[in-house]
Formats: structure tokens, sequence, C-alpha cells
């Protein structure tokens, strides 16, 4: 799924018992009200029918009330990761990567917006963007819906649209929180967070009215880097990345490109000069963290751009996917009630990139209050590699269940049967069972029974903390919860 590809980068989970989210502190007000129906007269009385206003039950954060349908699907657990905000808390290496890379889009030309929140609606994270109905990236097992029409962003392109429309500057960055429901594992946790950035120029304003020729003479603008990129495709490519022909020509397409690329480059020449030295000045022999920088464009696909890219850098022996971007669809500058305007977008994947910045190696430490983690960051002058404090002892357990079969009635219209049953499902069960203490869920076993036609899964957990050596008696009791939890909740029958 395209959409998610950035993200999928970044996914984390969260905590609730690990002690490290102190709930007292946490100024979000989440209250759940289910009001009560008034008590049904007897029918054979004949009593006049007793019509007071049934309030609908609804979800309050932030002081706003959103009413529950069949849609709602975020729990509070998830809801409670709106105040930490790690883009904003100093010292913290999220939110120095969002300063570094903010650096490098100066204001005037770029507005930087770092306080949007994040409960948006559907129609912003989706409609706005040109999403088909049926991308998957819509369904509730991939994002947390409030309600029907209002989700908690799955990306900072939520907002491209209503900053568009505000037309403050030529440029913007957009730094949050982002949420998505996914594995769980140590690069995936299911808040984290992405920073976006669009450049724009105005036909009406550009000198002569020619934009291609404008948008070449600020590249020449931009730091200059002798950083060897790998980009063998052409920009435009009529099937796999066509031009918008009725909205741009050839040329305002090959220049906004290559202003678009520029950037980026020289955002990813900073990050990774800083990580080098960093892993230079700790000493670190290892070849791959000293060799030449590899970079490397590839074609990609989003809704809201065409033509589209992935960046990749190569990173102790892997590609890795660090941001998406392409020429912004004329649509949404039309939309926007600015038709004259045309440019670019991107957006890149923060704790994906912190991670490699400051080679940490586990998602989960980024939600630590752990001082003996917290302290280890300072400034964006001084970028250093993180030593680890220790590791604890990690202790995995099994869990099997079988699904219902698809023609059981019982149980109501959450419980997992053959045909609605999603990974993400059981994945959300133990975040909420037992947040930071699980490292990873693996599927080690499915299984299909041959006469019945009943399914069954065998899922791994793996549970570690960060900060402690876990208690037999602890690990046990987490596990017996989440064995419960997936009965109650989907339904299953363990085996
Ligand atoms: N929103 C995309 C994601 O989450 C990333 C992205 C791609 C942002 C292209 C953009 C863009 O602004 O133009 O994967």
């Amino acid at each position: 799924m395209r959409l998610l590809a950035t993200g999928r980068a970044v996914r984390f989970t969260w905590s609730k018992r690990s002690g490290t989210i102190s709930r007292a502190k946490l100024w979000i007000n989440v209250n759940i009200q289910y009001q009560q129906r008034p008590q049904s007269t007897a029918a054979h009385t004949a009593a006049p029918t007793f019509k007071s206003p049934v309030k609908a039950p609804a979800l309050e954060v932030d002081g706003k009330l959103y009413s529950v349908d069949d849609w709602t699907n975020v729990p509070a657990s998830i809801l409670s990761f709106l105040p930490r905000k790690l883009h904003l808390q100093p010292s913290h290496p999220v939110s120095i990567t969002r300063q570094v890379i903010e650096s490098n889009f100066p204001s005037p030309t770029y507005t930087h917006y770092n306080h949007l929140h994040p409960i948006v609606s559907v129609a912003q994270n989706f409609d706005s963007l040109g999403f088909p109905q049926d991308h998957p990236g819509r369904s509730r097992s991939d994002t947390y819906y409030l309600n029907k029409d209002t989700v908690l962003r799955t990306h900072t392109s939520a907002h491209e649209a209503e900053i568009f429309r505000d037309n403050k500057s030529e440029g913007y960055t957009i730094s949050a929180d982002v949420y998505r429901r996914d594995a769980i594992d140590r690069s995936h946790y299911p808040v984290f967070h992405q920073m976006e950035g669009a450049r724009m120029w105005d036909r009406r304003k550009v000198l002569g009215g020619d934009v291609a020729k404008a948008v070449w003479k600020d590249l020449e603008l931009l730091p200059k880097h002798n950083l060897e990129v790998e980009d063998p495709n052409p920009t435009i490519h009529p099937e796999r990345n066509p031009l918008q022909a009725e909205h741009h020509t050839t040329e305002e397409a090959e220049a906004i490109a290559a202003h678009l690329k520029k950037s980026l480059e020289g955002v990813v020449v900073e990050l990774f000069s800083r990580a080098r030295n960093a892993a230079a000045a700790a000493g670190n022999a290892d070849a791959n963290a000293i060799e030449p920088l590899r970079v490397r464009w590839v074609e990609a696909y989003f809704p809201f751009t065409s033509p589209s890219w992935e960046l990749e850098v190569f990173w102790q022996g892997d590609w890795l996917e660090i941001l998406g971007c392409g020429v912004t669809k004329q649509e949404l500058y039309i939309n926007a009630g600015v038709p004259h305007k045309l440019g670019w977008a991107f957006g890149i994947g923060l704790e994906r990139v912190a991670m490699l910045l400051y080679s940490i190696p586990d998602i989960r430490l980024f939600w630590s209050n752990d001082p003996r983690f917290l302290s280890q960051f300072s400034t964006l002058e001084k970028i250093s590699t993180y030593v680890p404090f220790s590791k604890y002892p990690a202790c995995y357990k099994d869990v099997s269940f079988w699904l219902r079969s698809s023609s059981s009635s019982a149980g109501g219209g959450s419980k997992a049967n053959a045909q609605d049953f999603h990974e993400n499902d059981v994945m959300e069960i133990v975040r909420d069972v037992g947040g930071d203490l699980v490292e990873d869920v693996r599927l080690t076993d499915e299984f299909t029974h041959p006469a019945s036609g009943r399914k069954s899964f065998c899922y791994r957990i793996n549970y570690r903390s960060l900060e402690r050596t876990l208690t037999n008696e602890e690990t046990n009791q987490l596990h017996d919860d989440v064995r419960k939890s997936l009965v109650e909740k989907l339904g299953v029958e363990l085996r």
C-alpha cells in the first residue's frame, strides 16, 4: 500500500504498564460516556411512549465531543499519546531530527507548522488528497477512527489542502504525530512522527510567466553538494510516472522535479554526514558506518502526486526507504482555491531517520522517560551515537487459538470469524495489555482444519522491558491477560 510506505518504515507501539508514561500527568480528557436509554415500559400497559431525547454515545477528547458509531476503533491507550508530542520535546531525538530537517527549509520561504491537531476529518486525511474509496489505507484495520467521519491522522499530508488554502508562503514544513494500526516489532509503533514539506510557484507572479525558468533559477540558489545520486529513470514515464499533461508542460515538471530532488538530497547529505561524523567520533570502525553515502531515487505512486518518487539510502547493507515525494496533483491547488500555483511536496518519517542518525535499535525507546535514554541527546549541533544502557532478558510465550467458524452467529459483529479476522486486531490487543513490554509479535503457525474448515493461528509474543528485568510472575500475568482479552474481544477459542 503505497500511501503508507513512508510511515511503515517508522511504526511503533505504545505503552501502559511500562511505567514510562505517568498517567497522572496526562491532561487529555478521554471520557467515553454511554448514556442510558429510559427503561422500557411494559408493552401491554398502553402507556404513552416516552420520547426523551436519548443522546448518542460520545467520546470526549481535548474538550471536544465525538459521537461514537460502528467505525469507532480508537482505544483510550492510543488517545493517551496525543499529549506527548515528541517532535516538540526539547533535546528529544525526534525533535532534534525535526530541527535538522527544518534547517534545510528556512523561513521566510518556508513557514513551519508544528502544532496541528491530530484529529482530522476523513475528508482531510483521504478525500482532499484524491484517495479512491477502496484504498486500503481507509480500512478500519489500518486506521484509527473516532467515528465514520473522523480519524487520527495517518500522515501529515492530511493538512496539505488547508495549508494550500491558507496560502501564507511559497513553502512550508509540518511536523506532527501520526497514527496507524500496525504490526509490533522494533521498527513499528502505532504512533510516530512525520515531517511534510512543500514548495510552490505562482504562474501569475514568476517573471514573464515562465515557471520552468523561475524554478531553475531558484534551484541555482540551493546549497551545492557533491553526493553521487543514482537516478536511472526518466523524470516522466507515460505509464509508470506520468506527466499531468492537462496542467503542466514537460519543462515545468522537469524543473519542479529537479528542484525537489536537489532540495531533498541536501537534507540527506546533512543528516547522514552528521550520522557518519557521530559514528566516526564514537570510534566505530564498522566499514558500513563510514562507507561513502549511497542514495537512489526510485519511481513511486501516491494518489496526490504525479510523477512521484521515493528516496532510498544504502545503510548497513540494505536500501532503506526514507521519504516519499512528487509533483503535487494540480487538483489539490484547484480545490484549495489557488489554481495558479504548482509545485512539489514530500513526507519523511522522523523516527526512522532518527534511528539511523543515532543508531537507536528499538523504536519503543523514543517513548521512554528513562534518563539513561533521554540524557544522551542534547542539541542539533552535537549528534552522537546512542549507547545502549543495558539489554534485559527477553521471554517469549506462544498463544494459539481457533477463529470462530464463519457460520457462527454468536458474539456480534466485532468478533473475529474467518472473514473479518485481521492480524492488526491481535496486535492491538497485545499492545493494549502489554504496552511497551512487548518487543515483537510474530505469526508462527497457521492451520485450517481439513474437516471443519476452521482456522487456527499461533502467535509468538516476545516480552522484554527496555528498562529492567521482568519477573516470571509478571510475564505470566501479562500473557494470561492477553489470552483472556483475545477471547473477550475477538471471541476466539484458545487451544
Ligand atoms: N504521505 C505519504 C506517506 O505517508 C508521504 C508523502 C508522499 C507525502 C508524497 C507527500 C508526498 O507530501 O508528496 O507515505
